[in-house]
């Protein structure tokens, strides 16, 4: 395989004034960096007008658009709302498809006991109709408010530090593998 640099997108999908996600996402986003085979580009969805009325594109929408183009890899930073994922993610993923399709998809999830897994299984559906490819492992914090100080440090940064190495190293393999699949062999399936 080739050794590009990935462009990996951080998705933050909590747009809700106080959001949690603003802390899990930076802390995910500093790992990536520190992994070493990513470009790292935090995508905030709450810098970007995504309507539920969809249509022709609004021109506001296309850095976004661009990025989510450009990248080779994602990790989707979700809160669990009512047992799935929120309106912003959904949106998000209907306003495209190809930029999507033949790449990776990771996960970093919170909320309580489940710690936001029913939105990491739920996401993995609408992924596999975008062509993508979710990979297994993520990381995962259950009762979030316990694990993390007023700073947004993690008091026992352990686990989680692990589990975000594992998720990295499997979009490193598939971005890399997909990247140059898509250079050799562009994915027109079902065009
Ligand atoms: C509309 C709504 C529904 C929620 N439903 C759940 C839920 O089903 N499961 C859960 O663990 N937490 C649930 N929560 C609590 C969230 O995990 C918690 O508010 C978290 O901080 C949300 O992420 P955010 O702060 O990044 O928006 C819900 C929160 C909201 C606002």
């Amino acid at each position: 395989m080739s050794d590009h640099t990935l462009d990996l997108a951080v998705i933050l999908g909590s747009v809700r004034d106080g959001r949690f996600g603003s802390v899990a996402a930076k802390w995910f986003a500093d790992k990536a960096h520190q992994h070493g085979q990513f470009k790292v580009n935090l995508i905030d969805l709450a810098e970007t007008p995504l309507p539920l009325e969809l249509g022709s594109q609004p021109p506001e929408m296309a850095p976004l658009t661009e990025k989510l183009a450009t990248a080779d890899a994602f990790v989707v930073v979700t809160p669990e709302y009512n047992h799935s994922f929120p309106a912003s993610i959904k949106s998000l993923v209907d306003w495209h498809f190809v930029e999507w399709r033949a790449k990776p998809i990771g996960f970093v999830s919170y909320g309580g006991i489940a710690g936001g897994s029913r939105a990491v299984e739920q996401l993995r559906l609408v992924f596999a109709e975008m062509h993508a490819v979710t990979v297994r492992d993520s990381v995962s914090f259950a009762n979030y408010w316990e694990l993390f100080d007023a700073d947004g440090r993690l008091v026992e940064p352990e686990g989680p530090n692990g589990a975000a190495k594992i998720l990295l190293d499997q979009l490193a393999w598939w971005g890399a593998a997909l990247h140059d699949a898509r250079l050799a062999n562009p994915y027109t399936v079902n065009d």
